[in-house]
């Protein structure tokens, strides 16, 4: 195998390393920042919710049972924070479809809080391990990768009033939201969890189709430094060295002894077709010597 296509298949397989790992650590670069992003965005919308609910807690709702009356019936939209939340997010979800956040209940007394499959595992994280206060992570939601971020919601005793035993529910409760589910949770146990849903799919495409182009770019950009060098090569090197062998070959044989050496290099090559031109005046005089 001649020497240019060694060096060429050496610089190849350098290059294609070098690129190869330079997209491997883009990618992990780009999901880990689609990773980070995706955990303020969560942590934001977590936090923007739960301001509007104490808000509500703090400042709406006494207003409005004050406003009511002692012993006055209040609808559950203007006195429950879980259905003010709900309600919220109900608004934000058409402006972004893709979020999720969910008040999952196993059990809980408004269908559409119910915990999904994604949910349980979610919840089952705060239920085998009391102390923990949030989590977040990767998930996959019907498929989708998600960046989740949940926090735990404690059954009081005070909520046993409303989730405990049926029987001592209001009436009006029982009533609007039947006493199938939603009662019988047990004090100090994790209900529910408070969980924001972000998409992922996006940014970890958006990473793969990077890291693809580089490695596209950076094979286009390897393949024009190898015809550079092949070029290079060719000219400066391959080139007079075959030139020189055929003459030094000639020279070996007697022949073309008249013809000078001619190079402008002053590289190597140049020196090494310099030595080869007196080898050459060397053979020539030795021979007219021999001759005379
Ligand atoms: C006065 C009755 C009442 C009390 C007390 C009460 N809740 Fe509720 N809770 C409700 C009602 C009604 C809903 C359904 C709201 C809706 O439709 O979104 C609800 C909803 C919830 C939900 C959403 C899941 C579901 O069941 O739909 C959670 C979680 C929850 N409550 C937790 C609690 C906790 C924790 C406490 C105690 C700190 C508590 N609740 C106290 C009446 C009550």
């Amino acid at each position: 195998m001649s020497i240019r296509v060694r060096f060429m298949i050496l610089i190849g397989v350098l290059s294609l390393l070098a690129i190869l790992g330079i997209s491997v650590a883009s990618y992990k670069f780009s999901i880990n920042n689609a990773m980070n992003e995706a955990r303020d965005k969560g942590k934001l919308v977590f936090n923007f919710l739960e301001s509007a609910r104490l808000h509500f807690k703090k400042v709406q709702r006494p207003r409005i049972l004050e406003l009511a009356g002692p012993g006055q019936r209040v609808p559950v939209e203007l006195k429950s924070g879980f259905a003010l939340t709900r309600g919220v997010w109900a608004e934000f979800e058409k402006k972004v479809p893709d979020y999720a956040f969910r008040q999952a209940t196993p059990s809980p007394l408004n269908p559409a809080n119910k915990a999904d499959d994604d949910d349980m595992k979610i919840i089952d994280i705060f239920r085998n391990d009391p102390e923990i206060t949030s989590t977040e992570g990767m998930i996959s939601r019907k498929g989708d990768p998600y960046y989740y971020f949940a926090h735990p919601i404690h059954v009081g005793e005070s909520c046993l009033r409303c989730h405990g035993d049926p029987a001592n529910a209001p009436e009006w409760q029982k009533k609007q939201y039947g006493t199938d589910q939603g009662y019988n949770w047990k004090a100090g146990e994790v209900a529910s969890a408070y969980v924001v849903y972000v998409p992922l799919k996006k940014a970890l495409e958006q990473a793969k189709k990077s890291a693809v182009d580089l490695v596209l770019i950076g094979v286009v950009c390897i393949l024009a430094f190898m015809l550079v060098i092949w070029f290079f090569f060719s000219r400066y090197i391959i080139t007079p060295v075959t030139m020189l062998e055929k003459r030094a070959t000639e020279i070996s044989l007697g022949k073309n002894l008249g013809e000078p050496i001619r190079t402008p290099s002053r590289d190597e090559i140049g020196s090494l077709a310099r030595s080869v031109d007196r080898l050459r005046i060397s053979v020539e005089k030795l021979l007219q010597r021999l001759r005379g």
